[in-house]
């Protein structure tokens, strides 16, 4: 029988993953603070992600989930914010166009501060620090003040996540993302991109279309979808103080809601099932999502899938596998026949960037071509199983960073050294997130053209 579950229930369990903070009682005076602030997100918003995603388990819809490794404190800005969501839309129109399906569109942002390391220190030149954990718990340089936990962090990380959220919500809903602006979205991007001769050929059928549907009375005055989009936050539940802080009541249903974003995940490195992280992600009724890593067994994935969506609710669990772009074979069709032989219902999502990670000139990076043959893998692993290739999770910017090499306009090895900003993984620049999409776009037209042939031969 399942124990009883509260906000703090994880605090009796195993835990990995957590800051030395020196100062106890500073520590539980920031999370009894956090704990009077506003929440960030309302438990309504939270529920339509949910069916959004059941949509997107039945294989009517496709998610969309990007944004940074790690935000940072340095880099808060509206040039940041509106960079990185123009790219998103961008990406978003090119994957709602090429599939004829709606996107739903997830953030990794407003909230993703917190990272797990492999190890709890670094040496440099023989010192031996605390490993950097995201800016939420300590700062990146390496000296003994900013490696020490800091729980005064907290408070910065949720103000940033709020400012961050509201500047997203009036992009998103007070007229920046009308598909009348595709054109503008681009503006900015530098003209000899690659993609841009594609995009714009594109944007010029999607403004076509709408000044059409203007001409028949179909205006984006009358038509919020027009004007309009749903924009969600997520990150990793890692620093759970934090998150039990942030976790609420919600008073329409009665129910526990995670409030610090509307969607939050479980890393692959703390989803043990007995453990803390699982023990507080179970209780709260927000979307999950769960990272499957090389390790995942289909016996220990159905294990967690009955902790975590007991009741085999649509949309409440995403399963985003990141194996590697040549593991993707030896481990997906196993977990996948698990969960259809046991009838769960789950989002199949593909992070394409966290089992390609390699070092060149010095650099964590990425190269390109593994991070699209993860994905075409992905997919075609899914066309053979008969289930829905559901979405993809990738780190991105909007800005023009030399973090992952290839790419139509190839960064090289030692391009690396010119824009290498990241705060922790490297991220695909605005091009590189752009040409994924297409790929995708091209991956989800044929799957649509495929199914409707199908039909016809059945006709
Ligand atoms: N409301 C629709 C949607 O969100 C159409 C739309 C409006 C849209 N603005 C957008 C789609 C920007 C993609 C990008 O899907
Ligand atoms: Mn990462």
């Amino acid at each position: 029988m399942m124990t009883k579950w509260s906000p703090n229930s994880w605090r009796d369990k195993p835990i990995s993953q957590v800051p030395a903070y020196p100062d106890a009682a500073a520590l539980a005076e920031t999370e009894r603070q956090l704990a009077s602030y506003p929440p960030l997100v309302f438990a309504g918003e939270a529920r339509k992600l949910k069916k959004q995603l059941a949509t997107v388990s039945a294989g009517e819809a496709f998610m969309l989930q990007g944004g940074d490794c790690a935000e940072s404190f340095a880099e808060h800005g509206a040039d940041n914010i509106r960079d990185f969501f123009r790219v998103f839309l961008q990406m978003a129109v090119v994957l709602t166009f090429g599939g004829a399906q709606p996107v739903v569109k997830v953030g990794r942002i407003a909230g993703q501060f917190a990272k797990p390391r492999s190890s709890d220190t670094e040496t440099k030149d023989g010192v031996a620090l605390p490993s950097y954990r995201g800016d939420i718990i300590n700062g990146i340089e390496f000296t003994e003040e900013a490696r020490t936990p800091n729980p005064a962090r907290q408070r910065m990380a949720y103000r940033q996540s709020a400012a961050t959220l509201n500047l997203l919500r009036a992009f998103a809903q007070g007229g920046y993302a009308s598909l009348e602006n595709v054109h503008k979205w681009m503006l900015g991007f530098v003209s000899d991109s690659p993609q841009s001769e594609r995009y714009k050929v594109l944007a010029n059928r999607i403004t076509e279309t709408v000044d059409f549907m203007n001409a028949v009375g179909i205006t984006s005055e009358s038509h919020a979808a027009l004007r309009e989009t749903d924009f969600y936050t997520s990150h990793e539940a890692l620093l759970l103080g934090y998150e039990e802080a942030m976790t609420r009541v919600d008073s329409t249903s009665g129910d526990w809601y995670a409030t610090s974003g509307h969607m939050i995940w479980i890393g692959d490195r703390t989803r043990q099932p007995d453990h803390a992280h699982v023990e507080y992600c179970r209780g709260i009724k927000n979307p999950l999502g769960l990272k499957c890593g090389p390790s995942m067994t289909p016996d220990g994935l159905i294990r967690l899938i009955d902790l975590l969506n007991p009741e085999n609710e649509a949309g409440r669990l995403t399963l985003i596998s990141r194996f590697g772009s040549e593991a993707v074979g030896d481990h997906l069709p196993k977990l996948i026949r698990a969960v259809q032989k046991e009838d769960r219902k789950v989002v199949w999502s593909c992070d394409p960037m966290h089992g390609n990670t390699i070092t060149a000139a010095g650099y964590k990076t990425r190269p390109f071509d593994r991070i699209l043959k993860e994905v075409q893998s992905f997919f075609d692993v899914h066309a053979a199983e008969g289930t829905h290739a559901g979405g993809i999770h990738i780190e991105m910017t909007g800005k023009n960073v030399t973090e992952c090499t290839g790419g139509a306009r190839a960064v090289r090895d030692e391009d690396l050294q010119d824009r290498y900003h990241t705060h922790c993984d490297p991220r695909l620049n605005a091009d590189q997130a752009l040409e994924l999409a297409f790929l995708v776009s091209e991956l989800l037209a044929k799957k649509k053209h495929g199914q409707a042939s199908r039909q016809a031969v059945n006709a």
